[in-house]
């Protein structure tokens, strides 16, 4: 028996260790020539092919000892979870569905809406550098995937809290699990989709659109993880309380990119539709709109849904 067999079989002793093992060299190797990302000191990559839910694997994953960043992506979910109860559409290999899981270290639970703000403005950004159609020019022919970006701001924006719109078409979505101890955040998954090239959805998603039907031709998806890692990876330190500073600007920065911030729009909430402006975000993550009247109403999140 050669030695690698051996260590299986040790391996194989534990059940749930086994099946983790199992899936990270099949699926490993199936992926490793789609996505670059390789293990590093302060990364570690683990590619599947099939899984339930990213954010669901990476939960049962033993990450004791290990302090690095880890990324799980699949080809594809067979049970991927949206926001609250929604499931998250996304066809076989044709998008980007990955879940992080990292450790802040010293996030108080007060600042966890931060990594709300770092993972949207990685993707927002990510996004804009593959210089996507100007917003409300329609019709400009499509760009090649790396031109330089655009010096403009603005091409995409953050539906609050956290969903990456194109105009009024959601992008990207994120679901983020935060498990805490004491006043600390001590673990986060923050579990992303990113519609890459799927041109058609079944489910009844609200207005989903894919990067690929923005620009008009398909889009390399280990291209925009690269660039979304890249980004996030510069972010990361800001999630630090002793870092107060660099957390105001990062939420100012935030506030800066939201989806109809300051113009006035229907709103839903438990009483009915009222028209409103976005006037702030507060550190917390609620939102705040002034209606009408001249009232102020604070929400969290699921609390009121934007009309579009
Ligand atoms: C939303 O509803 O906007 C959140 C969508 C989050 C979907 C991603 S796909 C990868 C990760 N695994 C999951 O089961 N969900 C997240």
């Amino acid at each position: 028996m050669s030695y690698f067999a051996l260590f299986c079989l040790v391996l194989a002793l534990e059940r749930e260790k086994f099946t983790i093992f199992a899936l990270y060299f099949r699926d490993y190797r199936a992926m490793e020539t789609r996505f670059c990302l390789k293990d590093s000191p302060t990364f570690r990559m683990i590619a599947l092919d099939e899984v339930d839910s990213t954010n669901s694997f990476l939960r049962h994953l033993d990450t004791s000892g290990d302090q690095r960043l880890t990324l799980a992506t699949a080809e594809f979910q067979s049970a991927g979870r949206g926001a609250g109860t929604n499931r998250w559409e996304s066809a076989r290999g044709e998008n980007l569905l990955f879940s992080l899981h990292m450790m802040p270290g010293n996030l108080p639970v007060r600042r966890m809406f931060a990594i709300s703000e770092v993972t949207a403005l990685a993707l927002k950004e990510s996004f804009d550098s593959f210089s996507l159609p100007l917003q409300g020019r329609g019709g400009l022919s499509a760009a090649a995937p790396f031109t330089p970006p655009l010096e403009e701001e603005g091409e995409t924006t953050i539906k609050w809290p956290n969903d990456i719109y194109f105009e009024d078409s959601k992008v990207a979505g994120m679901l983020i699990e935060n498990d805490l101890q004491g006043a600390l955040v001590q673990r986060s998954i923050i579990g992303i989709g990113i519609n890459v090239n799927q041109r058609r959805f079944v489910s009844d998603a609200p207005n989903p659109r894919s990067l690929a039907d923005i620009v008009g031709h398909d889009v390399d998806r280990r291209l925009v993880l690269e660039r979304f890692m890249e980004r996030f990876m510069n972010y990361m330190p800001t999630l630090d309380a002793s870092k107060l500073d660099a957390l105001d600007a990062l939420h100012n920065r935030y506030k800066s990119c939201l989806y109809r911030f300051g113009e006035e729009h229907e709103f839903v909430d438990e009483m009915g539709v009222f028209c409103a402006r976005i006037i702030d975000v507060e550190q917390s993550g609620h939102l705040v709109l002034q209606d009408k009247a001249g009232s102020l109403r604070r929400y969290e999140f699921k609390e009121v849904k934007f009309r579009i």
